[in-house]
């Protein structure tokens, strides 16, 4: 017999996937060609459903080659890639240099466990060098963005003696056990039944997410607001946060993302993080500045926060470091760096020396070639580009970008801004039939996201702004928003 229980339990699961014949159906009526369809198959047959692929596609591409930022599949379609692969191939596809500087290192060694090498040393000096802050830093290497992360909550807590940590509602810092605590994706939860994410010293609190303000508040005249609450949290030992009468604060960290990634390209305002930081020195604990997605040059300078003018504690990147090789880094202050003894942590890929020498390559492109410039000025002008579609679409609700680092939140009626979740997941489909690769997100479903390989050029740029416009004009129709 079922129990009521199991019967939920059931449910639930059943609403959390979709079956194997639904996505096999996807394959056959949305794949763009047969050979795309024969992979597609192949990957249904032979890989878990659990992977993102058919979560971000309603048909994943099939991708073969890539020129700059532009990809072809299998079936030779060309796309616009406004994605990046989640913002690892900053310098685009089929980049020649970085390429060799590669080949030459593996031509050398592939790999030998975390022995020191010149291309990691010299990546090291280039990101402690480039890094914003007039204190001494070092940095410790990793693999993934996930495993950054877990450095930098050990790190923290191991340098000041606490526990907590605190981040947001939106936050997304990866899916490992320690990571997983601070990343607030309700489905990832739903996951890891029957055992909860492991880490329980984390404290969450509202994003400043202004166009829909979680205090029912309007920027700037809030006054940050937000920030305020947070600041009252201390005052009390009711919160966890802090014990005033013994003066014990038992925060390690704020551990933010600048702007929110996963849920949708949102953009802090800038005093609001500058507040953090002033309330992380009051209470002596400390800042660290999640990058993995928001930094590396995206949002035109090196790191988001650095838009803030705060020098963060510690700062974790990954995905573009090495353009499309697997290397992640925490960034931090010398003490805490120095803090522990060598063995601390580690892991088997670490600071793999081929991604390295990419990476020293990708910063000599940069300086070389003022990629950063570019970013601000093809930023500006794809900004440009949607806030000229929002004044044309009315399902344009949200736009806000910041270097090539953009988004557009759908709505069915600006005014009540009810999303329009479901014609969002329309229009990325049709984007992805007429040639633009680029995902969707945000905390309802309805923002898409947008964030091109830097080197994205004006003409590419042109295009997709047209197919967007032809796009949202058939999807307000299809859905009747007016
Ligand atoms: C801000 C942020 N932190 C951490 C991660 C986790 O990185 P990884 O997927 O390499 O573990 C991501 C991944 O999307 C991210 O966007």
């Amino acid at each position: 017999m079922v129990t009521p229980f199991e019967k939920r339990i059931l449910e639930e699961r059943q609403r959390m996937r979709e079956s194997l014949e639904s996505l096999q159906a996807r394959v056959e009526n949305f794949a763009s060609g047969d050979k795309s369809k024969e992979v597609l198959r192949k990957t249904l047959q032979y890989e878990s459903t659990g992977h993102l692929d058919f979560a971000l596609f309603p048909c994943p591409p099939v991708i073969d080659h890539g020129k700059g930022a532009t990809l072809y599949d299998v079936d030779g379609k060309a796309y616009i890639d406004l994605h990046a692969g989640f913002t690892v191939n900053v310098l685009g596809y089929a980049q020649q240099e970085i390429n060799e500087a590669i080949k030459a290192q593996m031509d050398k060694v592939i790999q030998f466990a975390e022995l020191p090498m010149e291309s990691r040393a010299e990546l090291a000096r280039l990101l402690v060098e480039n890094t914003a802050g007039d204190f001494e830093k070092k940095v410790m290497w990793a693999v993934t963005g996930g495993e950054a992360v877990e450095i930098a909550m050990k790190l923290a807590r191991w340098y000041t003696g606490k526990p907590l940590i605190v981040t947001h509602w939106g936050d997304y810092h990866g899916r490992t056990a320690g990571a997983m605590g601070l990343t607030s994706k309700a489905f990832m939860m739903a996951y890891s039944y029957p055992i909860p994410p492991m880490d329980t010293a984390i404290v969450k609190i509202p994003f400043p997410y202004c166009y829909r303000c979680p205090f029912g508040k309007e920027y700037p005249s809030c006054d940050l607001f937000c920030a305020d609450q947070f600041e009252k949290m201390f005052e009390s030992k009711e919160t966890w946060l802090n014990n005033p009468k013994a003066k014990v604060v038992n925060v390690a960290a704020i551990l933010i993302e600048p702007f929110q990634s996963s849920a949708g390209y949102l953009i802090a305002p800038l005093p609001y993080l500058k507040r953090m930081k002033e309330i992380a020195e009051r209470y002596d604990f400390l800042f660290i500045s999640d990058e993995v997605q928001s930094g590396m040059g995206r949002t035109g300078k090196l790191w988001a926060i650095d838009h803030a003018g705060v020098a963060a504690d510690l700062i974790t990147a990954a995905k573009s470091l090495a353009n499309g090789l697997p290397l992640s880094v925490v960034i931090g202050r010398q003490e805490i760096m120095d803090s522990w003894g060598p063995g601390a942590h580690s892991s088997t890929f670490t600071a793999y020396p081929a991604a390295c020498a990419g990476g020293v390559k990708l910063f000599e492109i940069f300086e070389r070639d003022h990629i950063l410039d570019h970013v601000t000025e093809k930023g500006a002008y794809f900004l440009d580009g949607l806030l000229d579609l929002q004044r044309r679409h009315p399902s344009l609700g949200h736009v806000n970008g910041l270097g090539l680092y953009l988004s557009i939140e759908l709505v069915k009626d600006r005014q009540t801004k009810e999303p329009a979740a479901e014609a969002t997941g329309w229009a990325l489909r049709r984007l992805l039939e007429e040639g633009v690769i680029c995902i969707y997100s945000g905390y309802y479903y309805n923002r898409l996201c947008i964030a091109p390989p830097l080197v994205i050029q004006k003409e590419e740029i042109n295009r997709a702004l047209q197919i967007l416009d032809r796009v949202l004009g058939e999807m307000e129709k299809r859905y009747e928003i007016h």
